[in-house]
């Protein structure tokens, strides 16, 4: 299976995908207040919507980055999730904002959040996620904030790749060729 640019079609515009990232960037000024974060952006996928978030939150805030992988090429999850980096500073009494850009298992978010709590405990750990594809979820995570719920679809762009591909897109699409 091969996608291809030209057969792409838009799923959420620029714009679509920019008015959701305003609502959930009020919603958690209102929540955090001026309560200190540590925004984890979940490499690399989520590198385009953490950086389009966090500008607009208005807490003292720091980014940390963090590289998993559970996708080897293709469309279809590995279902094993390894950590490619996961050096994390000290979160002991820390608010904790994880950045994903999609949980679709949620085997990602799950070995995520066990990481984080075996390892530290946190005042508060939110897990946000841009897109919610909750018909292939196996465990039984629900992100605290997300933007979009969808089907079953493979979908590329603002982060999301195909082999390593369409991160660099403005929208998200996707094609009617994979599955
Ligand atoms: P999970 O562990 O199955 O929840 O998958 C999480 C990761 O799989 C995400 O961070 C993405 O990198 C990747 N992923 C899942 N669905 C898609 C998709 O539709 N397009 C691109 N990447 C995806």
């Amino acid at each position: 299976m091969e996608i291809k640019g030209e057969e792409l079609k838009v799923l959420f515009t620029e714009e679509q995908i920019q008015n959701k990232i305003s609502e959930l960037a009020e919603e958690m000024n209102e929540f955090y207040k001026n309560e200190e974060v540590i925004a984890v952006c979940v490499l690399k996928g989520a590198v385009m919507f953490a950086v389009d978030l966090v500008k607009s939150l208005k807490m003292p805030l720091k980014m940390e980055f963090i590289r998993l992988s559970s996708y080897g090429s293709g469309t279809v999850s590995t279902g094993k999730v390894h950590a490619v980096d996961i050096s994390l500073p000290d979160l002991n009494g820390k608010n904790v904002l994880i950045i994903e850009d999609i949980v679709d298992t949620g085997l990602t978010a799950k070995f995520l959040l066990d990481f984080i709590n075996n390892n530290f405990k946190t005042k508060s750990t939110k897990f946000c996620s841009l897109l919610d594809k909750k018909v292939s979820r196996v465990t039984d995570i629900e992100p605290d904030y997300y933007g979009f719920h969808i089907d079953d679809k493979f979908v590329v762009g603002y982060g999301l790749d195909y082999d390593g591909y369409f991160r660099n897109l403005r929208y998200i699409g996707y094609s009617d060729k994979a599955i």
